[in-house]
């Protein structure tokens, strides 16, 4: 039985799409502006291979321009980084995406580094970090932008918030923090080390499950009413079968939480539409026009 709300984030998503696509729409109208993604695909692994089609696909159907940049695995950094810099001087180019994980010879904080911080969407590049951390206007990666757009959505102000961010990855865990402090939470950053996590976990008001460990979060860790975004996606077998799971086990939290995001269907579609959504703030700024509220 679950008492709590599910959080949709499949149609959340669907909706910020549109609006993305109208804002685009004035763009052209405009300002004769249609911003364009690149994304730089190296090597051939399997579930890159599905995000770098499905971001293509949604960028077009936002009606801006799509380009891929596919390399084979054995491709040089040194080429990688050419290809980056030929992207950076590019004026039609007005955001860039190396897709992760790169393969070993390609050193990936090199690539991300080298990409220029106005067009970095993923908002991966140091500077980006550095803006977040410091209150400035910034590309702010794409998973925590999602989560905090719907948490914003299901809570209104955050605050004075108890937060629990679990997990401290560069990607997800820091620039999750990052945002909820900006929105006055009281924010607590949990990892694989911290000492009794049950009881750090169950005193959030919102908890952020991004550890990447399958069903790790327990019922008995969440607080009852808590909102539960659960980051994670864990391919795990049940009953034979494979199946997409996230960090938090949802059957037990769900009796507890006040509302929470499904696996899949919930934080995952926020992500790609928050590209689009960076995509259209990084042309914005580089044609000095103003950029649209989200
Ligand atoms: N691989 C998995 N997720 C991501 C992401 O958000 N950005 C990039 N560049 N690569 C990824």
């Amino acid at each position: 039985m679950s008492g709590a709300s599910i959080i949709d984030g499949k149609a959340f998503a669907e909706g910020l799409r549109a609006r993305v696509a109208r804002q685009v729409a004035v763009l052209n109208q405009k300002h004769g502006l249609t911003p364009g993604l690149t994304v730089m695909l190296v090597g051939e692994d399997p579930a890159s291979q599905v995000y770098v089609r499905s971001k293509g696909k949604q960028t077009v159907e936002a009606g801006m321009k799509s380009d891929e940049i596919r390399l084979p695995a054995d491709t040089s950094h040194d080429t990688v980084l050419a290809k980056v810099k030929a992207l950076n001087r590019n004026p039609s180019v007005h955001g860039i995406l190396v897709q992760l994980p790169l393969p070993r010879q390609v050193d990936s904080t090199a690539i991300l580094n080298a990409i220029e911080p106005a067009k970095d969407v993923d908002g991966f590049h140091v500077i980006n970090a550095g803006r977040l951390a410091t209150g400035q206007d910034a590309l702010v990666p794409c998973t925590p932008l999602g989560c905090l757009l719907m948490l914003k959505d299901r809570l209104g102000d955050l605050a004075g918030a108890e937060a629990v961010v679990v997990g401290r990855s560069n990607i997800v865990g820091k620039p999750m923090a990052q945002l909820l402090i900006k929105e006055s939470c009281t924010v607590t950053v949990a990892h694989s080390r911290t000492r009794d996590l049950p009881a750090v976990c169950r005193r959030a008001d919102i908890l952020i499950a991004a550890v990447g460990k399958a069903e790790m979060i327990k019922g008995d860790w969440v607080r009852p009413g808590a909102t539960v975004i659960d980051v994670g996606i864990n391919r795990v077998e049940r009953d034979g079968k494979a199946r997409l799971v996230g960090d938090v086990d949802f059957a037990g939290a769900a009796k507890v939480a006040g509302a929470i995001t499904p696996v899949p269907g919930g934080v995952g579609p926020m992500t790609i539409a928050c590209l689009l959504v960076n995509t259209v703030t990084a042309a914005c700024r580089q044609a000095g026009v103003p950029v649209p509220e989200v």
